[in-house]
């Protein structure tokens, strides 16, 4: 039988977490400051490693001033299989050494279904943050890692509405599912102001943001190729700055187009969690494949175009800035035009996406003392 929370009841609890990937410590570090107030709850952070150059995650730690990991499983890259198996095998020790009460973990990446499959069969209660996401697409690894993260998880955090229909339609009991709301809109919303404290006075006027890092976008090398020179062509028309993943880098290295770089077309180093907040807000479109940036550009009102054919944020155009633009250039030329003529999609709020997600969640888990 599962350990179960209870059993921590009246005693000290000992929380868990897992991060391993960029997108994992903006969720991470709010739950853990919620966390550390808390009288009775000792905190232990591991990092696997997935990530590890420090413009991917050292920097990351530092302006989201979280913690120094107890212990870093220093994993690194690998295929899917080899990358979630190391993360399995080196975490394994630490939670039958350690025995915590609740495993946090967060997001769709490798780390968190790994993490999850460990406390599994430990019998680790698992508590999963950003639960309930669906894009139904499963040639996606993120969706492979969501679906099964839940089904392992003992409390279910979602951050919208639909979320907690996903979970029930796939019979998960409501008792585990709380609707916290949105922990990275704790994060953004903390952050913001230092954010833009130290945003560039030498920005342009009106540029366009791209993210692209998707195995679908960028492993696909001619329909890189023609994303490249579509962003080439929009940077006559105004400045496109594009922060470039690791991953990406290497196909545009593959393809020679190291070049296409120039005043007009930026290719920049990926950039840390402020900068790149400042970047977005200012932002007059965003490009993007990413997940979470669809997220940031609906709370800050920023208009984005997603390059991919579905979304496991649907809230985000539904009631945000999003717009999903597919793999279809023709389209993502037309609604850069919208948006450069000044026709923005209006967004209303979105509930719980309010900057105290974390604290709601720490509630949740307190009740367990
Ligand atoms: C991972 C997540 C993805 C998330 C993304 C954010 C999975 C399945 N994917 O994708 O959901 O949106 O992080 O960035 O977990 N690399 C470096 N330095 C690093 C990390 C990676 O150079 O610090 C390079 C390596 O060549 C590596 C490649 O990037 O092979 C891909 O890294 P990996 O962690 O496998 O997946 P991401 O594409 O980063």
């Amino acid at each position: 039988m599962t350990r179960d929370l209870e059993s921590a009841k009246h005693s000290s609890m000992d929380v868990l977490h897992v991060v391993g990937a960029r997108p994992n410590f903006m969720k991470a570090a709010p739950v853990l400051r919620a966390l550390t107030t808390s009288a009775g709850v000792r905190q232990t952070l591991i990092h696997t490693g997935q990530h590890y150059d420090s413009n991917m995650s050292g920097v990351f730690f530092q302006q989201l001033e979280m913690p120094e990991p107890d212990v870093n499983l220093g994993v690194g890259s690998g295929s899917h299989a080899q990358q979630t198996a190391e993360i399995i095998a080196r975490l394994e020790p630490i939670i039958l050494e350690r025995k915590p009460d609740l495993v946090l973990v967060y997001g769709d990446v490798n780390s968190t279904m790994a993490a999850a499959l460990v406390c599994s069969k430990l019998l680790v209660p698992i508590g999963h943050v950003e639960a309930g996401l669906r894009s139904r697409d499963r040639s996606m690894p993120e969706e492979i890692n969501r679906l099964i993260t839940d089904q392992l998880s003992t409390l279910l955090f979602t951050p919208s509405a639909d979320a907690d229909e996903n979970l029930l339609r796939e019979g998960v009991e409501s008792a585990k599912i709380h609707f916290v709301g949105n922990v990275m809109v704790d994060t953004l919303v903390r952050l913001l102001p230092f954010a833009e404290a130290q945003s560039s006075r030498e920005l342009p006027q009106r540029f366009a943001l791209v993210t692209l890092h998707r195995p679908a976008n960028v492993d696909d090398l001619p329909w890189l190729k023609r994303m490249l020179f579509a962003l080439s062509e929009l940077s006559n028309d105004l400045t496109v700055l594009f922060p470039v993943h690791p991953r990406t880098r290497q196909r545009i290295a593959d393809l020679g187009l190291e070049a296409l770089s120039n005043g007009r077309l930026r290719l920049l180093e990926p950039k840390p969690y402020l900068e790149f907040l400042a970047l977005q807000r200012k932002a007059t479109v965003v490009i993007t494949d990413s997940g979470g940036i669809q997220e940031e550009t609906t709370f800050l009102g920023v208009p984005c175009l997603t390059v991919r054919e579905n979304t496991e944020r649907p809230i985000t155009v539904s009631s945000g800035t999003n717009v999903l633009v597919g793999r279809d250039i023709a389209l993502l030329q037309t609604e850069t035009s919208r948006i450069l003529s000044g026709k923005k999609k209006a967004a209303t709020a979105i509930p719980l996406w309010d900057g105290q997600a974390s604290g709601r969640i720490a509630e949740v888990i307190l009740r367990g003392l």
